[in-house]
């Protein structure tokens, strides 16, 4: 009895949904337009910071046309799935990391290569100058429109076998990564065994001692509370961390010109309220994760980037040589 009944409401459910035209195709209606904005991480996150900077702003600049209603914690799936819905106008925008992205446009892969980039404010002058921008026109050939970087911070290891304080001690560490290629390179280079899988899994993997840790940024590691399964925090800042903010390409060519103004206004005050964020984690994330009993580690970042040199020569092959060497964080370690 009770199968009919749910196999009834879900009938009626999905004759619902049918009938809801998609979201993209109410471009035309005078007010009050619905749209969906993902993101993987918490609603308190840089990300879902970000994601009601941008619903405010959208709404401000168009006098309430747009609503954005956000999604965190990977509700509207994986941010591959998310990228997909984008693509295909069922998803309207989306906060995202780099390491799905480049799988579509591999040139967002170059800045994750580990010490490109030296502060934050020499990351953020790149991405906002002309290296950054060309990187996000290539967006919309692949049904994207990208309306300003983001940005995580730099990422730090994380273990529960020992202090890392040179690579040196990193050697033979079974290390979660996101299953980004240029981060995997790093890694093996220097000895650190990579182990590939999302950012959910690694908590468990964590737990059960399949893995010794993960590295992520001080704002991801305060927010998942990494602090109560790793022991030791090395502040090695190996990679600089960005984020992308996206619209569907299929609902941004719809719009209007002076909305599309709308959306870049809200793209640049999403990315100025991540910044913001990490400003803040960069100032106090430390002292709050020792607090929180994790012991933490200064280490000498041109020790790692110079035994992390080599593999300059692999990334090399993979994008154009000239626009890295004009990023010019290596040379200060020369
Ligand atoms: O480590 C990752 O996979 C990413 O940094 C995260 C935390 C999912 C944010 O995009």
């Amino acid at each position: 009895m009770r199968n009919v009944w749910l196999a009834s409401i879900a009938l009626a459910l999905s004759a619902i949904t049918a009938s809801v035209p998609a979201l993209t195709e109410n471009i035309t209606a005078p007010a009050d337009i619905h749209l969906r904005m993902a993101h993987s991480l918490h609603s308190k996150s840089h990300y879902g910071t970000a994601a009601n900077a941008f619903a405010e702003t959208l709404k401000t600049c168009s006098k309430g046309k747009y609503r954005v209603i956000t999604f965190p914690n990977n509700q509207l799936g994986s941010e591959r799935n998310v990228i997909e819905g984008l693509q295909a106008g069922t998803i309207d925008l989306a906060i995202v990391s780099t390491s799905t992205i480049m799988d579509i446009i591999p040139e967002v892969g170059m800045f994750d290569i580990p010490f490109l980039m030296h502060d934050l404010t020499h990351a953020r002058n790149v991405l906002d100058g002309p290296v950054g921008r060309n990187i996000l026109a290539k967006f919309p050939s692949k049904g994207l429109v990208a309306l300003a970087w983001g940005e995580q911070g730099f990422r730090h290891l994380t273990n529960n076998v020992k202090p890392v304080l040179t690579p040196e001690d990193a050697k033979g560490l079974r290390i979660r990564t996101p299953k980004n290629s240029i981060h995997i390179d790093g890694f093996r280079y220097i000895g650190i065994d990579p182990v590939p899988m999302t950012l959910t899994e690694a908590f468990d993997a964590i737990k059960k001692g399949e893995i010794d840790g993960q590295e992520n940024s001080l704002a991801v590691i305060l927010l998942t509370q990494l602090s109560q399964t790793q022991k030791y925090l090395s502040l090695s800042g190996h990679v600089y961390a960005p984020a992308l903010i996206l619209a569907s390409e299929k609902l941004y060519k719809k719009l209007p010109k002076i909305d599309r103004t709308f959306f870049d206004k809200a793209g640049k005050a999403a990315s100025t309220k991540m910044r913001e964020f990490v400003d803040n984690v960069e100032k106090n994330g430390v002292e709050k994760l020792r607090e929180c009993g994790i012991q933490v580690a200064e280490v000498d970042r041109a020790d790692f980037a110079t035994a992390m040199a080599p593999v300059y020569s692999e990334y090399y092959k993979k994008f154009d040589r000239k626009i890295i060497d004009a990023i010019p964080f290596q040379r200060n370690f020369e």
